[in-house]
């Protein structure tokens, strides 16, 4: 049979960024081979986003964008996945008529029956059905990494707190949690590849377990942090009101646990976390982020907010630019509210101008932007111990150096603990051409302080060798 090319192109969050890799694996048995090359593909997965507008605009104009290469080859099929996928489900064929396969957020599993019936009988097929219990998700067998030494790995799926702005528990479903034994078999099947550091996704992975009798998230940690070989634990995203103390005491007790929690608090204003349903209010966020910081005073936090809430008086904007003060976040995202229509918040009177929320997001973003620097420069001088991910994007491996380019000062690039970004320079080339630091523990000496990342020099160089299954072997 012939290998057909297959392109992904991946909108939104990490959870898709997951899915998008269990779709290749899941059409690796039909022989569809991934491309970058989209002129090249024989199939086109878009995989998308709904959370905010701006995603979803994003989903429509790349599938405009498709009209002509569906033109130039009529074959090319074309399949929808994820969010937008699930919330439109028909509609979506009405507006992009071209469109072979609609799939939900829930139909991933049956997405290869899809596209051979779609093969054989060149029909329209729409799958959207959401279901109660997890999807059976394929294991990893022949799964060949690429090199890569961090990797997600979901644990849960859905959401049921509907926060009243919020899509999720629309277009994802209600909570369900993966059984702790599949998880565990992953990350092992995937440290046996080379991963390094796994990155555990749910929409609240606080709740962990708690429906199916699964066990706790901290217990969950517990069996992950005896996995051998793997070096760092990271999860993402926790729900402030299900944060508990287990939880906290982790980040002292587990030694591959990161110092970085991700603990979105949307706004800093009671009145606004109210009619959000986020279920907490300020002073009880305040204690969370303090017991964090008893168990582990090193810990970085960062967070999620959203501005221009409908009502969001200036008194509950000042909230929040207090509450920023009040944390000293590492890192923040902030997001202008838009209307979603299946949430209740879609209907609230009082909507803010954009004129206003464009002016409030400045202002948040520059007040982190000075808190940021402000602890980055803080660490100039400092010894950060770092996982290194690979080469930093501007530079070619050194066998194959562009043009120009020095290929004897590689920059590569990894992060912290606390999850900042470190680029450093090999040193003295000519002593230790062709090291590679892919999936090391480097100790590295902060030289510089930037906006978003941070540089320095390699002092030590701590984990041993690894080699990978398959055809990579990181050597010293
Ligand atoms: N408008 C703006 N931001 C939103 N988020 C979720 N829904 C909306 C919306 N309707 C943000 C929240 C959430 C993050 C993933 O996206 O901050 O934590
Ligand atoms: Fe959306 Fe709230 Fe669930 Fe997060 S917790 S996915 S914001 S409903």
């Amino acid at each position: 049979m012939d290998q057909k090319k297959l392109f992904i192109q991946t909108i939104g969050c990490q959870m898709n960024v997951y899915d998008s890799e269990r779709i290749a694996r899941i059409l690796a048995p039909l022989n569809y081979e991934t491309t970058t090359a989209i002129e090249s593909a024989d199939l086109i997965i878009v995989n998308t986003c709904a959370i905010r507008q701006k995603a979803e605009q994003k989903v429509f104009s790349f599938l405009g964008r498709l009209a002509r290469l569906k033109q130039k080859k009529p074959q090319l099929i074309i399949g929808v996945g994820g969010c937008v996928a699930q919330q439109e489900g028909e509609k979506i064929l009405e507006r992009v008529p071209f469109i072979d396969v609609v799939f939900g957020t829930h139909a991933i599993g049956r997405l290869a029956g899809m596209i051979k019936r779609v093969e054989k009988k060149r029909c329209h097929l729409v799958d959207v059905k959401l279901a109660a219990e997890i999807d059976a998700f394929e294991t990893l067998q022949d799964f060949r990494n690429d090199g890569k030494i961090t990797r997600f790995v979901t644990i849960m799926q859905g959401c049921d707190n509907y926060c009243t702005y919020c899509v999720v528990p629309y277009v994802r479903g209600t909570e369900a949690s993966r059984h702790p034994d599949k998880i565990i078999q992953e990350i092992q099947d995937l440290v046996a590849c080379g991963v390094r550091e796994v990155t555990l996704l749910g929409q609240n992975v606080n709740s962990y377990g708690q429906k199916e009798g699964h066990g706790s998230f901290p217990q969950l940690l517990v069996r992950i942090n005896a996995i051998p070989d793997l070096i760092r634990i990271r999860f993402t995203t926790s729900h402030p009101k299900d944060l508990s103390t287990d939880l906290s005491r982790a980040f002292r007790d587990l030694d591959k646990l990161c110092k970085h929690i991700h603990l979105p608090v949307q706004s800093g204003s009671d009145r606004v976390l109210k009619r959000m349903n986020r279920k907490y209010n300020r002073e009880r966020y305040l204690a969370k982020v303090d017991e964090l910081r008893q168990f582990r005073p090193d810990i970085a936090i960062s967070s999620d907010f959203i501005v221009g809430f409908p009502g969001e008086a200036d008194q509950d904007f000042e909230q929040t630019l207090d509450l920023i003060q009040k944390v000293g976040y590492d890192s923040l995202f902030a997001f202008k509210y838009s209307d979603r229509s299946s949430a209740p918040a879609a209907r609230f009177s009082n909507k803010i101008t954009e004129k206003e929320k464009n002016k409030r997001l400045k202002i948040l973003l520059e007040l982190q932007d000075e808190i940021t620097v402000k602890k980055h420069r803080a660490l100039v001088g400092s010894t950060q111990q770092i996982l290194v991910e690979g080469l930093s994007k501007k530079q070619a491996p050194i066998d194959n150096p562009k043009p120009g380019q020095d290929s004897g000062r590689q920059q590569w690039t990894g992060r912290t603990s606390t999850n900042r970004i470190v680029n450093f320079e090999q040193e003295q080339p000519s002593q230790t051409q062709n090291r590679n630091f892919t999936g090391r523990l480097v100790q590295v000496k902060i030289k510089k302080a930037l906006a978003h990342s941070l540089r320095g020099t390699p002092v030590r160089i701590e984990s041993q060798s690894i080699t990978l299954k398959g055809d990579h072997s990181y050597a010293a």
